[in-house]
């Protein structure tokens, strides 16, 4: 892509080569590079050969390396092969497809459910499907990076609201009246502050304006609420949401990504998501362990998994007030503490795992400039000593640093 140019010496402007747009990056903090690990994600990982805490994954419950998951998983490759062939409307729909969505419709309580291959292509896909130019998109200020894609893919107008404010949000909706469609898209659970939209004021101002009200749960499914439904059912809203978008890669500790909504719009969905049309989908291992995962969060071992993460929860997020961290409002299993520039929180996050603690430190553009962040997330296979030790490394490094 083109960045500011400069002058080559015969008068034409030349873009920066990608070497220095990298070293931009690295000056300014931004750099980003992967760590490999080895064996699969629990409480701890081996990264660079040494046994670390992991701190920093969504694998909330624990599920991804399940042994029901894993033999679903092998069944399924066993008797359906290893891929799908192509988009279920070129080469056909599998049993195991139609399986998932009638399960994630039963366990949303909605008429019909689709899935895409990641929630980055449902976001990307389902709101361009839903609203076009000349209509209207609401979108929290903070809402993730897929949302903000959909929304500029659908060429709707899209008002950003600050966040989580009910009222601003309420000043936006009169002041933009439309003969088009409105839709208000929201995440249930903000994946880099760890704290819950107001869906009740949320599906009452929809109500009110008649607009659509589509919830992007990635980090709530399976987490929240008495059975794991998510925010909506933690709100007491399941059925005031026009369409439940969840991931299957986060707590569910598969892949993938669903839109469960009523029956219309899940069949206009499959019509008009060009994510779902025009990509191969997801292969009959992956939907077998979702399978697997939703039956987990429906039983007594699922409910037992969530007590023990919201206990984690709870005691790390008291631990980092206690020690002085501000962190962000989070009231969920992603506890953010608040550092500010980013080099000073690259630095933190290499401090931390030269401790053997593996946390992320979260830069621009994720969040906004000056509020780099350690973004921790508890699961329910830690346990509080291990929580404890990371919680005193990080007073230690934050004092030292003047983070806290
Ligand atoms: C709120 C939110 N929506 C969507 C996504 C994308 O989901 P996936 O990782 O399945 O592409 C994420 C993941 O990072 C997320 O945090």
């Amino acid at each position: 892509m083109l960045q500011e140019g400069f002058d080559d010496g015969k008068g034409e402007s030349v873009p920066k080569s990608f070497a220095e747009e990298l070293d931009d990056l690295r000056d300014r903090g931004l750099y980003r590079s992967m760590r490999r690990i080895a064996g699969p994600q629990g409480g701890r990982v081996v990264l660079d050969g040494r046994e670390v805490l992991l701190l920093c994954s969504n694998n909330y419950l624990g599920l991804a390396d399940h042994p029901a998951l894993k033999a679903a998983a092998v069944k399924a490759v066993e008797r359906f092969g290893a891929g799908s062939g192509a988009s279920r409307l070129v080469s056909g729909t599998m049993e195991l497809h139609e399986a998932l969505e009638e399960r994630i419709a039963r366990f949303k309580g909605t008429g019909a459910a689709v899935i895409f291959n990641s929630g980055f292509a449902a976001n990307s896909g389902i709101i361009p499907a839903l609203v076009a130019k000349g209509d209207l998109v609401f979108s929290d200020r903070l809402n993730h990076a897929s949302i903000v894609d959909g929304c500029l893919l659908s060429r709707a107008t899209m008002v950003r609201y600050p966040h989580n404010d009910m009222a601003a949000l309420r000043r936006l909706l009169e002041k933009h009246p439309t003969d088009g469609r409105r839709l208000i898209v929201t995440d249930g659970v903000f994946s880099m502050d760890g704290d819950m939209a107001p869906l009740r004021e949320l599906v009452a101002l929809k109500d009110e304006f008649r607009a659509l009200l589509m919830v992007d749960d990635a980090h709530g499914t399976g987490v929240l609420g008495a059975t794991g439904r998510g925010s909506a059912e933690h709100c007491g809203v399941m059925a005031g949401i026009d369409i439940h978008m969840g991931t299957l890669g986060k707590a569910l500790g598969s892949f993938g990504a669903y839109a469960a909504a009523s029956r219309e719009i899940v069949e206009y969905l499959v019509n008009r998501a060009r994510s779902f049309i025009f990509s191969t989908s997801l292969p009959p291992a992956v939907l077998a362990a979702s399978l697997a995962a939703i039956d987990l969060v429906d039983s007594h071992e699922g409910s037992a998994l969530r007590d023990r993460l919201a206990l984690n929860a709870a005691f790390f997020r008291d631990a980092l007030k206690s020690a002085g961290f501000d962190v962000m409002g989070s009231e969920t299993q992603i506890v953010p503490a608040f550092v500010g520039e980013a080099e000073q929180t690259m630095t933190f996050t290499q401090r931390l795992l030269e401790e053997g603690i593996f946390v992320q430190g979260i830069r621009p553009p994720t969040v906004p400039a000056g509020t780099c962040r350690l973004r921790c997330t508890l699961m329910a296979s830690h346990d509080e000593v291990d929580l404890a030790r990371a919680v005193e490394a990080m007073a230690r490094i934050g004092r030292e640093s003047g983070a806290i």
